[in-house]
């Protein structure tokens, strides 16, 4: 499928060509290739996925989408599938990645399997898909010299180190075969810089949550699980005593550290990691009575046993981001909290009709 910004690109010519034959100023249509840049987002189809091929067709980029359903769904991108160059593809298969890469100028890398209860209990699809899908991807983006990924890391690296808040200078600490996953693929993300001079940057994602990310697994993020939950008089359950507490972020503000991580100069940001956050935390006891305000839920909460592999607090420092990026948190939690719920709550009526 031609991608649209090809389409417009074509087009455009051939209006040159019809109006002025020897006037066309071929300057003029390489400046118009130069300015639509070639995205290629893995994991297309999932929550952030899906997000950032919105963003980028907002702002008129040439969108190319990978995705191969594991955890994605084709229902994110109803709306937008038409609009780009979407490939049903495996991140470990090299050979599509080749030809996925091909022609692309930056790679959005969000194709993973983001859960920590996941990983304690298979810790090899964990590490085939968030490592040896990682390396496939820098692998391709090499070969076909594109000019930047950009990778979703995860503050899970930081483990249970006492300290807050979180900065990228602390050694890493991580506790699930999740948090070592990520962690050694954001290691492979500088060491493709330094070995091959890829650029690439990697953005430790503080939970993100926002429109789109799926509720019905036990694996799902606790904001969407429990949302779900509460819009359908369904209990939640908090694992643990409530007291742990999360730098939650609004999905705008992932969205907007990619695309600046895109276009800061190499020499702030390749090769380097960031802090994708806004610097608050809320304890799991208060995100259960902001959501109990939002969707009118009755009921009490359940409190069940910690969860293995989890960490206590998690709380960024994102001075680095706002230096290096000119990153700032565009969506605060509670701002954030109220288009989640009422996505949900479009979801449940949905569902009901
Ligand atoms: C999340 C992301 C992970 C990301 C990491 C760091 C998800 C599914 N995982 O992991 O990809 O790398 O943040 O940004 O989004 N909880 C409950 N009840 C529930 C579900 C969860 O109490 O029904 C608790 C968990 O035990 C945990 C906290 O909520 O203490 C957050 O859990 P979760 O939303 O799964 O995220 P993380 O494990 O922090």
């Amino acid at each position: 499928m031609a991608a649209t910004g090809d389409r417009l690109a074509d087009s455009k010519q051939k209006l040159l060509w019809c109006g002025r034959l020897f006037c066309v100023p071929d300057k003029f249509i390489r400046y118009h290739h130069k300015r639509m840049a070639k995205y290629l987002v893995t994991g297309a189809a999932g929550f952030i996925g899906s997000s950032l091929v919105r963003a980028l067709l907002e702002r008129g980029e040439q969108v190319r989408g990978i995705d191969n359903f594991s955890t994605g769904r084709r229902e994110n991108l109803s709306e937008v599938l038409h609009r780009i160059d979407f490939r049903e593809a495996d991140i470990l298969d090299l050979e599509a990645m080749h030809q996925a890469c091909a022609g692309v100028d930056y790679v959005l890398h969000e194709a993973a399997i983001p859960s920590v209860p996941k990983s304690v209990l298979d810790p090899l699809a964990s590490n085939r898909a968030n490592v040896d899908g990682t390396v496939n991807v820098l692998v391709a983006a090499r070969d076909a010299k594109v000019k930047r990924v950009v990778y979703a890391a995860s503050s899970s690296a930081y483990g249970d180190t006492p300290a807050l808040p979180k900065h990228e200078a602390m050694i890493p600490n991580p506790i699930s075969p999740y948090a070592v996953a990520k962690l050694a693929s954001e290691l492979y993300m500088v060491s493709f810089y330094r070995c091959y001079g890829l650029e690439t940057v990697s953005l430790r994602y503080f939970n993100v949550f926002g429109p789109r990310q799926d509720p019905s697994s036990p694996y799902s993020g606790v904001l969407a699980r429990f949302s779900m939950q509460m819009l359908r008089g369904e209990q939640p359950t908090i694992f643990g005593d409530g007291t742990t507490s999360r730098d939650f972020t609004y999905i705008d503000n992932a969205v907007s550290a990619n695309l600046l991580a895109c276009a800061a100069p190499a020499a702030e940001c390749a090769g380097r990691v960031f802090n994708c956050a806004t610097s608050q935390r809320t304890t799991l006891n208060q995100t259960f009575d902001a959501l109990k305000k939002l969707t009118g839920y009755k009921g009490s909460v359940k409190y069940g046993p910690e969860r293995g592999g989890d960490i206590q607090h998690s709380l960024a420092d994102i001075t680095q981001a706002q230096k290096h990026l000119g990153y700032k948190v565009l969506v605060n939690f509670a701002d954030g909290l109220r288009p989640t719920v009422e996505w949900y709550k479009n979801q449940a009526r949905t569902v009901e009709a």
